[in-house]
């Protein structure tokens, strides 16, 4: 779902013109299958999106004890929610905040989680996310579509709240600039290794800045 749909909204619109239409899908989670409902004017109606399947693969293996016990979760851009859903069911006992700029996005998100009967999420727009939240973990298919600036900006704004030792895994077409997005990364200051390549997808493991 790349451009603008029929009513000429793009998914990361903050209010979606286009008629509901829920369709569900269902993914495999660390702990059994999850449910997800997604809606017209929310990215990847009708079904998990192959990048996002990459991420959640490494969301379910990871180890827990890898993720430093200080700080929350985050997803950057949670759409309908499947990879806060994911995070949530891999680390019941952690707080995973689940940001997006699209209202539809956020409802369905919040929905989703209780649907699966997962209350460690908080489904909220970015500025609800107090200021002196720092992250242990944040898990992103991000916005590559809101372009170039915007996009770095969006990432400086979030991986500069990495609590010591976290890590921060971002999913990115390679068609979409995932190898000068992860030096771009690294030139912030910010060290990021590419993790696995499939499908044309990488994903890059971000770590905090040094010093
Ligand atoms: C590639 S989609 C991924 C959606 C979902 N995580 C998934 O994998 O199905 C990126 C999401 O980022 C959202 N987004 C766009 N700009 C944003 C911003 N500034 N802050 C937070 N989310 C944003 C879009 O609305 C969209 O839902």
């Amino acid at each position: 779902m790349g451009g603008t749909d029929p009513t000429g909204s793009h998914y990361f619109d903050a209010e979606q013109a286009a008629p509901s239409r829920p369709v569900r899908y269902v993914f495999r989670g660390a702990c059994g299958d999850i449910t997800v409902e997604s809606d017209a004017g929310v990215f990847s109606h009708g079904s998990l999106d192959k990048a996002t399947a990459l991420l959640i693969g490494h969301i379910n293996n990871l180890d827990p004890g890898s993720v430093p016990p200080a700080g929350d979760l985050l997803d950057i851009g949670c759409g309908a929610g499947p990879v806060a859903l994911a995070l949530a069911a891999r680390f019941p006992g952690r707080r995973v905040w689940a940001v997006d700029t699209n209202t539809r996005a956020v409802g369905l998100c919040a929905a989703n989680a209780a649907a699966n009967g997962l209350t460690n999420i908080t489904a909220c727009r970015p500025e609800e996310c107090p200021d002196g939240t720092s992250f242990a973990l944040v898990c992103s298919n991000p916005p590559v579509r809101i372009g170039k600036e915007a996009l770095h900006s969006l990432l400086l704004h979030w991986l500069t709240r990495l609590a010591p030792g976290a890590l921060a895994l971002l999913v990115i077409g390679r068609h979409l600039g995932s190898d000068s997005l992860q030096k771009w990364l690294v030139a912030q200051g910010l060290p990021a290794t590419r993790l696995s390549s499939a499908k044309g997808f990488r994903v890059l493991g971000v770590r905090p800045a040094q010093g």
